[in-house]
């Protein structure tokens, strides 16, 4: 903790996603960022980001090219935010709570479920906590549609297709063994959306193509609820944009998500943009935002749990047996 009380932390990986991270730092009121470590010296000069409060927290942070070192001289810290490379993941989240760090890493949790399952073991070996930053629960938009599916505003879900698309990353993303591939690292926030809104399905069945990582890189699944509801999800790194949308079939209205715009069509009932109040704050922010609630009030965070987060990596696994064995996979 700071002397002034707020949650001190320090962030590990300051490339793309560490970026990103640090960039939500200067404003939160219960978070002091006071350490950056990346072993690349080119990935540590670069600036957090284009204001004056990320430049001036730029320039109080300590940066470090060792994770030993930061753990020496930053003896008051409450946790580490990961944002590695997928297959150091684990290893350092264990390393973080073992030295008495709470841990929010970036998904995914890891890249499989023995991983997660060590993870989870050592949260609650030592006390700490540790959240799986799954951005999209965390995003206006998408909470929108889980409350819809939970309140039956519009009456029953009837149906949903999401669909996320990109092209092949380079680096260490083209190395299965390091990324997971396609459905490890762009698939899975629909897979993770899916079963945050709507619990484990009862059966699954996936089809997919590799395309460049050595594993799936594309793929389609199809989710089996009870009561006959089915969700589709598609999409991987074979197309040349980033690309997102979801489509949710309620009984009396359909909403229909593109990117960050969410609009609700009924018959021949004008189409409504759904509006989100100003100053509704990004997921990245709100996800730090609450993780650093959940240290101050010493509360382990629901809102991703890491049992849920675990069980999203569970669901690629059973993903693929389907695809290796061309059937209908039961949970
Ligand atoms: N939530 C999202 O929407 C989202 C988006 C992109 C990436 N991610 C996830 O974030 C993670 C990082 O992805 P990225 O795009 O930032 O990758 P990146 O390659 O841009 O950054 C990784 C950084 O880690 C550093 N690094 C590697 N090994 C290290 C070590 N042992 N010690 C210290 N630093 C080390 C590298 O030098 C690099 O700067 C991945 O797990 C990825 O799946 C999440």
């Amino acid at each position: 903790m700071t002397k002034d009380g707020k949650v001190k932390a320090a962030l590990i990986g300051f490339g793309g996603m560490g970026h990103c991270h640090a960039g939500q730092y200067a404003a939160q009121k219960n978070i002091q960022l006071a350490a950056l470590c990346d072993i690349s010296p080119e990935a540590l000069a670069r600036p957090i980001g284009a204001s004056e409060a990320d430049a001036a927290l730029y320039q109080a942070v300590a940066k470090t090219h060792c994770f030993e070192e930061l753990l020496e001289t930053q003896k008051d810290l409450d946790y580490l935010d990961i944002c590695l490379p997928t297959n150091l993941h684990a290893e350092y989240a264990i390393r973080a709570m073992k030295a008495g760090l709470h841990v929010l890493c970036e998904k995914p949790m890891a890249l499989n479920t023995a991983d997660c399952d060590r993870m989870i073991a050592v949260s609650k070996e030592t006390g700490r906590f540790l959240m799986v930053a799954q951005c999209i629960r965390f995003c206006a938009p998408y909470l929108h549609i889980r409350d819809l599916i939970a309140n039956h505003a519009y009456g029953k879900l009837l149906s949903m297709s999401m669909q996320r698309n990109n092209q092949l990353p380079p680096g260490w993303f083209r190395d299965v063994a390091r990324s997971g591939g396609a459905m490890m690292d762009l698939h899975l926030h629909d897979i993770d959306f899916v079963q945050f809104a709507l619990g484990m399905p009862e059966a699954i069945y996936s089809i997919g193509v590799t395309a460049g990582s050595g594993g799936i890189d594309d793929c389609t699944t199809i989710y089996y609820y009870p009561n006959d509801l089915k969700v589709v999800t598609s999409g991987g790194w074979t197309h040349t944009r980033f690309s997102s949308a979801l489509s949710a079939v309620f009984e009396r209205s359909n909403f229909e998500l593109t990117g960050d715009q969410l609009v609700r069509c009924y018959k021949d009932e004008p189409q409504e943009t759904i509006a989100f109040p100003e100053g509704t704050p990004n997921m990245y922010f709100r996800e730090i935002e609450y993780f650093g609630e959940c240290i101050l009030q010493g509360k382990r965070p629901e809102v991703a749990s890491m049992e849920s987060t675990r069980n999203s990596i569970l669901l690629i696994e059973k993903e693929l047996e389907s695809i290796r064995q061309g059937r209908q996979v039961r949970l």
